[in-house]
């Protein structure tokens, strides 16, 4: 999309990238610069209907530095790791030509020209969903559009890699793999999609949302205090996960929830306590498994259902064990796929107050409800890769001044 700023052009696209959760962790870098990790990962690409990034870029020989707006703020691109992804970018540019509308760029004009970066999320940033995964993606795939560049999304995941790494895995939907890689320079330490979206669609993902202010530790300082303190990390990369990868992997490929949820949950505890150095629980896995948790980088809980009906029960008794305040809005205390909260049987807050304790509570009258202490709950599934957004109207970015709308 071009147009004509006085006698200079402005030329824009928009993207839409979804986030990720990971089911078996990547926590510790090789690598701090290049973000390489210790070991592989596995995630589950979430609908971006309910949670995405969504970013316009924009050139113009108008703009006199690169600058980038997040979520309404201007911020500043001066970080290492967005200088990293912008020399990758800038170097795999190629030529453009818009005959139309008189625009033509040459590889090495992208090395002068600058760009207008502006990004919202539709979730809490930081707040431990996964917004930088989403957000770098988004960055790197939107701006690759743009400078035409023509690798494909694995390459690309090494490029986002370097200003994220969960990031990388945004580059695919459905079930994705991250490769760690063997190379110095980190360029096997990339994205491979396991599986797409609709391989196994009956898996419903409900975040219990406890917090949406900004996490206190970063995912990098944590990590580099578990590398530096914690000799069990080692051990994990080296001994746990392999077999672990291989496992999940299998688990994927044949829908086999059991062991989708004993090794998320396995891995989920052996990472929390790596992280907070205490004991780990001992845990009895049963075989009939209806929900597998894990947690991201911040203190919100991430429940994988295996289809719809077992959703609809779990709705139920979250709802009824954190029920909102009342002066909440249903509309916003459930956001996400609503169907589930139909499928439930809840209409109103109404019938929040009616649900009766489910029978494993009814026999430990004790039981509190912890009323309030979940800000909102998102309903979402497994859901594609990123995609451009032809429509102008979705542009954040107005075409005749390159700033944000
Ligand atoms: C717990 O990708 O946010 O979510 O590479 O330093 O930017 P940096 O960290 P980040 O870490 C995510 C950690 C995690 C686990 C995971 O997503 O695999």
């Amino acid at each position: 999309m071009a147009a004509e700023v006085g006698e200079k052009w402005v030329l824009s696209v928009t993207a839409q990238t979804p986030t990720n959760i990971a089911v078996i962790k990547y926590w510790g870098k090789r690598d701090e610069e290049l973000i390489l990790p210790i070991n592989d990962s596995i995630s589950v690409t979430l609908d971006p209907g309910h949670l995405c990034t969504t970013t316009s870029v924009a050139v113009s020989p108008a703009f006199t530095h690169d600058r980038i707006w997040l979520n309404g703020k201007e911020v500043s691109l001066s970080g290492g790791r967005f200088q990293n992804c912008f020399r990758e970018l800038r170097s795999r540019a190629t030529d453009f030509e818009d005959e139309n509308r008189g625009i033509k760029i040459t590889k090495k004009d992208w090395e002068k020209l600058h760009v207008h970066i502006v990004s919202y999320n539709n979730f809490p940033t930081a707040a431990g969903l996964a917004s930088s995964a989403a957000g770098l993606a988004c960055l790197v795939f939107s701006l690759a559009k743009l400078m035409n560049v023509k690798e494909d999304h694995s390459k690309l995941s090494a490029i986002a890699r370097q200003g994220s790494g969960s990031a990388c895995r945004s580059l695919y939907g459905g079930f994705v793999k991250w490769i760690m890689g063997k190379e110095d320079n980190g360029s096997d330490s990339i994205a491979v999609q396991l599986a797409d979206e609709k391989h196994w669609d009956d898996l419903v993902i409900i975040i219990a949302v406890v917090s949406s202010k900004q996490k206190e530790t970063s995912s990098t300082s944590g990590m580099r205090d578990t590398v530096e303190t914690s000799a069990l990390i080692k051990h994990r990369a080296k001994e746990v996960v392999p077999k672990r990868i291989k496992e999940m992997e299998e688990a994927i490929a044949k829908r086999d929830f059991p062991s989708f949820a004993r090794l998320a949950c396995a891995d989920i505890h052996r990472h929390e306590f790596l992280r907070n150095q205490g004991s780990p629980p001992r845990l009895d896995y049963k075989d009939n498994s209806q929900v597998a948790y894990t947690f991201d980088a911040g203190p919100n809980a991430v429940l994988i259902s295996k289809d719809r009906k077992t959703a609809a029960l779990l709705l139920q008794r979250l709802l009824f064990q954190f029920p909102p305040q009342s002066d909440t809005d249903l509309n916003s205390y459930v956001i996400g796929d609503k169907t589930i909260l139909k499928d439930a049987g809840i209409e109103d807050l109404k019938d929040i107050e009616a649900l009766a304790p489910p029978p494993e509570i009814k026999e430990n009258p004790s039981t509190q409800r912890y009323r309030g202490d979940v800000s909102y709950f998102i309903c979402t599934r497994p859901g594609r890769g990123p995609v451009v957004l032809a429509d102008e109207s979705q542009s954040l970015i107005n075409p005749e001044t390159g700033l944000p709308k």
